[in-house]
Protein backbone atom coordinates (compact mmCIF):
# COMPACT_ATOMS: atom_id res chain seq x y z
CA UNK A 1 0.00 0.00 0.00
CA UNK A 2 1.51 3.44 -0.93
CA UNK A 3 1.50 5.86 1.84
CA UNK A 4 -1.43 8.63 2.43
CA UNK A 5 -0.37 12.25 0.89
CA UNK A 6 0.88 13.94 4.31
CA UNK A 7 -0.61 17.34 4.25
CA UNK A 8 1.71 19.59 6.71
CA UNK A 9 0.59 23.44 7.56
CA UNK A 10 3.29 25.46 8.62
CA UNK A 11 1.65 28.11 10.04
CA UNK A 12 5.12 30.18 10.68
CA UNK A 13 5.13 33.54 12.93
CA UNK A 14 1.07 33.19 12.61
CA UNK A 15 -1.30 32.56 14.90
CA UNK A 16 -2.55 34.07 18.76
CA UNK A 17 -5.20 32.51 20.76
CA UNK A 18 -7.92 32.95 18.10
CA UNK A 19 -6.22 30.74 16.27
CA UNK A 20 -6.99 27.89 18.48
CA UNK A 21 -10.68 27.77 16.91
CA UNK A 22 -9.24 27.73 13.46
CA UNK A 23 -7.26 24.43 14.01
CA UNK A 24 -10.31 23.17 15.84
CA UNK A 25 -12.75 23.55 12.38
CA UNK A 26 -9.77 21.80 10.68
CA UNK A 27 -9.94 18.75 12.96
CA UNK A 28 -13.62 18.85 13.05
CA UNK A 29 -14.23 18.96 9.19
CA UNK A 30 -11.32 16.51 8.15
CA UNK A 31 -12.19 13.57 10.35
CA UNK A 32 -12.94 11.53 7.13
CA UNK A 33 -10.14 12.41 5.73
CA UNK A 34 -7.70 9.21 4.74
CA UNK A 35 -4.67 11.57 4.43
CA UNK A 36 -1.79 11.90 7.25
CA UNK A 37 -2.34 15.85 8.44
CA UNK A 38 -0.09 18.16 10.33
CA UNK A 39 -0.41 21.20 11.94
CA UNK A 40 3.18 23.15 12.49
CA UNK A 41 2.01 26.46 14.98
CA UNK A 42 4.24 28.64 16.41
CA UNK A 43 5.34 27.09 19.75
CA UNK A 44 3.07 29.09 21.86
CA UNK A 45 -0.04 27.59 20.49
CA UNK A 46 1.33 23.88 20.84
CA UNK A 47 0.15 22.98 24.51
CA UNK A 48 -2.97 24.84 23.48
CA UNK A 49 -3.99 22.99 20.53
CA UNK A 50 -2.69 19.54 21.84
CA UNK A 51 -5.09 20.17 24.25
CA UNK A 52 -8.02 21.78 22.10
CA UNK A 53 -7.07 18.74 20.15
CA UNK A 54 -7.15 16.09 22.28
CA UNK A 55 -10.04 14.10 20.71
CA UNK A 56 -8.46 14.55 17.69
CA UNK A 57 -5.86 12.39 16.79
CA UNK A 58 -5.93 12.33 13.15
CA UNK A 59 -4.68 15.67 13.31
CA UNK A 60 -0.83 15.51 14.35
CA UNK A 61 1.20 18.67 15.72
CA UNK A 62 4.98 19.84 14.48
CA UNK A 63 7.19 22.19 16.01
CA UNK A 64 9.06 24.62 13.13
CA UNK A 65 12.32 24.33 14.55
CA UNK A 66 14.49 23.01 17.60
CA UNK A 67 17.47 23.87 19.08
CA UNK A 68 20.23 20.97 18.94
CA UNK A 69 20.73 20.83 22.93
CA UNK A 70 17.92 19.34 25.21
CA UNK A 71 17.99 22.05 27.75
CA UNK A 72 20.72 24.88 28.74
CA UNK A 73 21.35 28.43 28.57
CA UNK A 74 19.91 29.29 25.45
CA UNK A 75 18.08 32.26 25.84
CA UNK A 76 15.08 32.46 23.42
CA UNK A 77 15.62 28.85 22.35
CA UNK A 78 13.10 25.51 22.31
CA UNK A 79 14.36 22.19 22.70
CA UNK A 80 13.35 19.18 20.46
CA UNK A 81 12.42 17.86 24.15
CA UNK A 82 10.26 20.48 24.84
CA UNK A 83 8.32 20.69 21.87
CA UNK A 84 7.91 16.56 22.42
CA UNK A 85 6.52 17.54 26.27
CA UNK A 86 4.42 20.43 24.95
CA UNK A 87 2.39 17.77 22.39
CA UNK A 88 4.05 17.74 19.10
CA UNK A 89 5.00 14.84 17.06
CA UNK A 90 7.49 15.96 14.44
CA UNK A 91 9.46 18.91 13.87
CA UNK A 92 10.43 21.01 10.90
CA UNK A 93 13.97 21.60 10.24
CA UNK A 94 16.06 23.59 7.89
CA UNK A 95 13.27 25.50 6.72
CA UNK A 96 14.46 27.94 4.01
CA UNK A 97 12.87 30.96 6.68
CA UNK A 98 15.86 29.47 9.42
CA UNK A 99 18.48 28.51 7.07
CA UNK A 100 19.09 32.21 5.30
CA UNK A 101 17.43 33.85 7.43
CA UNK A 102 18.95 33.04 10.65
CA UNK A 103 22.16 31.93 8.44
CA UNK A 104 22.03 28.29 9.76
CA UNK A 105 24.53 26.10 7.80
CA UNK A 106 23.52 22.23 7.05
CA UNK A 107 25.76 21.01 10.01
CA UNK A 108 23.21 22.87 12.54
CA UNK A 109 20.53 21.26 10.69
CA UNK A 110 22.14 17.87 11.32
CA UNK A 111 22.79 18.23 14.65
CA UNK A 112 19.21 19.75 14.61
CA UNK A 113 17.76 16.04 13.66
CA UNK A 114 19.98 14.51 15.61
CA UNK A 115 18.42 16.11 19.08
CA UNK A 116 14.97 15.27 17.61
CA UNK A 117 15.60 11.60 16.64
CA UNK A 118 16.78 11.68 20.59
CA UNK A 119 13.49 13.33 21.52
CA UNK A 120 11.45 10.68 19.56
CA UNK A 121 10.27 13.53 16.99
CA UNK A 122 10.18 12.45 13.17
CA UNK A 123 12.43 15.33 11.66
CA UNK A 124 10.70 17.11 8.23
CA UNK A 125 14.09 18.30 6.35
CA UNK A 126 13.47 21.07 3.96
CA UNK A 127 15.73 22.08 1.47
CA UNK A 128 15.31 23.83 -1.68
CA UNK A 129 17.40 26.47 -3.88
CA UNK A 130 17.15 30.10 -4.38
CA UNK A 131 16.60 32.10 -7.69
CA UNK A 132 20.14 32.60 -8.38
CA UNK A 133 20.82 29.21 -7.89
CA UNK A 134 18.31 28.36 -9.94
CA UNK A 135 19.35 30.76 -12.55
CA UNK A 136 23.06 29.60 -12.57
CA UNK A 137 22.38 25.82 -13.47
CA UNK A 138 22.88 24.96 -9.71
CA UNK A 139 19.99 23.59 -8.50
CA UNK A 140 21.18 20.08 -8.37
CA UNK A 141 24.42 20.72 -6.75
CA UNK A 142 22.94 22.52 -4.03
CA UNK A 143 20.13 19.87 -3.05
CA UNK A 144 22.95 17.49 -2.99
CA UNK A 145 25.17 19.12 -1.65
CA UNK A 146 22.04 19.97 1.59
CA UNK A 147 20.61 16.59 1.23
CA UNK A 148 24.39 15.22 2.15
CA UNK A 149 25.23 17.35 4.90
CA UNK A 150 21.82 18.19 6.47
CA UNK A 151 20.87 14.62 6.79
CA UNK A 152 23.18 12.72 9.61
CA UNK A 153 23.68 9.34 9.57
CA UNK A 154 21.61 8.42 12.68
CA UNK A 155 18.07 8.95 9.63
CA UNK A 156 19.31 5.12 8.55
CA UNK A 157 16.33 2.99 9.91
CA UNK A 158 14.24 5.95 11.44
CA UNK A 159 10.77 7.81 9.96
CA UNK A 160 11.74 11.22 8.36
CA UNK A 161 11.15 13.00 6.13
CA UNK A 162 11.99 15.66 2.93
CA UNK A 163 10.18 18.51 1.77
CA UNK A 164 11.65 20.03 -1.45
CA UNK A 165 10.70 23.83 -1.10
CA UNK A 166 12.47 26.08 -3.72
CA UNK A 167 13.36 29.14 -2.19
CA UNK A 168 11.70 31.61 -4.81
CA UNK A 169 8.35 29.91 -4.65
CA UNK A 170 7.73 30.73 -0.83
CA UNK A 171 5.25 32.99 -0.08
CA UNK A 172 5.82 34.42 -3.51
CA UNK A 173 2.83 33.08 -5.71
CA UNK A 174 5.23 31.52 -7.86
CA UNK A 175 5.00 28.06 -8.29
CA UNK A 176 7.44 25.86 -9.82
CA UNK A 177 6.62 23.80 -13.35
CA UNK A 178 5.83 20.08 -13.42
CA UNK A 179 9.29 19.19 -15.06
CA UNK A 180 11.21 21.23 -12.35
CA UNK A 181 9.65 19.44 -9.48
CA UNK A 182 9.66 16.29 -11.39
CA UNK A 183 13.56 16.72 -11.66
CA UNK A 184 14.19 17.29 -7.88
CA UNK A 185 11.76 14.79 -6.87
CA UNK A 186 13.75 12.36 -9.17
CA UNK A 187 17.34 13.89 -7.91
CA UNK A 188 16.16 13.71 -4.28
CA UNK A 189 14.56 9.91 -4.64
CA UNK A 190 18.10 8.71 -5.73
CA UNK A 191 20.15 10.66 -3.76
CA UNK A 192 17.84 9.14 -0.68
CA UNK A 193 17.98 5.67 -2.04
CA UNK A 194 21.94 5.50 -2.94
CA UNK A 195 22.21 7.45 0.86
CA UNK A 196 20.03 4.94 3.11
CA UNK A 197 19.97 2.12 0.35
CA UNK A 198 16.03 1.74 0.14
CA UNK A 199 16.00 1.23 4.06
CA UNK A 200 13.51 4.12 4.52
CA UNK A 201 11.09 5.83 1.96
CA UNK A 202 10.32 9.28 3.72
CA UNK A 203 7.75 11.40 2.87
CA UNK A 204 8.82 13.33 -0.18
CA UNK A 205 6.94 16.88 0.40
CA UNK A 206 6.99 19.53 -2.20
CA UNK A 207 6.40 23.40 -0.25
CA UNK A 208 6.51 27.00 -1.96
CA UNK A 209 2.55 28.69 -2.95
CA UNK A 210 0.63 25.70 -2.39
CA UNK A 211 -2.99 26.65 -2.75
CA UNK A 212 -6.41 24.88 -3.06
CA UNK A 213 -6.42 25.32 -6.79
CA UNK A 214 -3.38 23.62 -7.42
CA UNK A 215 -2.41 21.02 -4.57
CA UNK A 216 -4.57 18.51 -6.81
CA UNK A 217 -2.35 18.94 -9.36
CA UNK A 218 1.22 18.77 -7.56
CA UNK A 219 0.06 15.56 -5.56
CA UNK A 220 -0.29 14.15 -9.01
CA UNK A 221 2.96 14.37 -9.95
CA UNK A 222 5.25 11.44 -9.88
CA UNK A 223 6.85 11.32 -6.22
CA UNK A 224 5.06 14.65 -4.80
CA UNK A 225 4.06 12.38 -1.26
CA UNK A 226 2.35 15.28 0.06
CA UNK A 227 2.81 19.05 0.08
CA UNK A 228 4.06 21.56 2.99
CA UNK A 229 1.33 24.35 3.07
CA UNK A 230 2.39 27.75 4.41
CA UNK A 231 -0.05 30.64 3.79
CA UNK A 232 -2.99 28.50 3.06
CA UNK A 233 -2.79 26.70 6.08
CA UNK A 234 -4.02 29.69 8.38
CA UNK A 235 -7.12 29.55 6.73
CA UNK A 236 -9.63 26.38 7.85
CA UNK A 237 -11.49 26.41 4.52
CA UNK A 238 -8.47 26.66 2.43
CA UNK A 239 -6.60 24.10 4.23
CA UNK A 240 -9.45 22.19 4.42
CA UNK A 241 -9.82 22.01 0.34
CA UNK A 242 -6.24 21.16 -0.11
CA UNK A 243 -6.89 18.18 2.61
CA UNK A 244 -10.18 17.49 0.23
CA UNK A 245 -7.70 17.55 -2.69
CA UNK A 246 -5.25 14.88 -1.21
CA UNK A 247 -8.41 13.02 -0.19
CA UNK A 248 -9.01 12.82 -4.34
CA UNK A 249 -5.28 12.50 -5.72
P1 LIG B 1 3.74 29.40 1.29
O1 LIG B 1 2.78 28.24 1.10
O2 LIG B 1 3.12 30.56 2.02
O3 LIG B 1 4.40 29.77 0.02
O4 LIG B 1 4.90 28.88 2.28
C1 LIG B 1 5.52 27.69 1.99
C2 LIG B 1 6.36 27.29 3.13
O5 LIG B 1 7.37 27.89 3.42
C3 LIG B 1 5.91 26.15 3.94
O6 LIG B 1 6.89 25.74 4.82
Amino acid sequence: MPNPPFIVGNWKMHGLSEAVSVAEEIARESRKSTARLAICPPATLLSRLSEALKDAPHIELGGQDCHYEAQGAFTGDISATMLKDAGAGLVLLGHSERRHGHKEPCSQVALKVKAALKAGLEPMICIGETLSERESGRTHEVLRRQLRDSLPAELEGQRFHVSYEPVWAIGTGLIATDDQIRDAFALIGKVLDKRFQGHVVPHLLYGGSVKPDNAQHLLSLEGVGGLLVGGASLKAPDFLSIIRSADQA
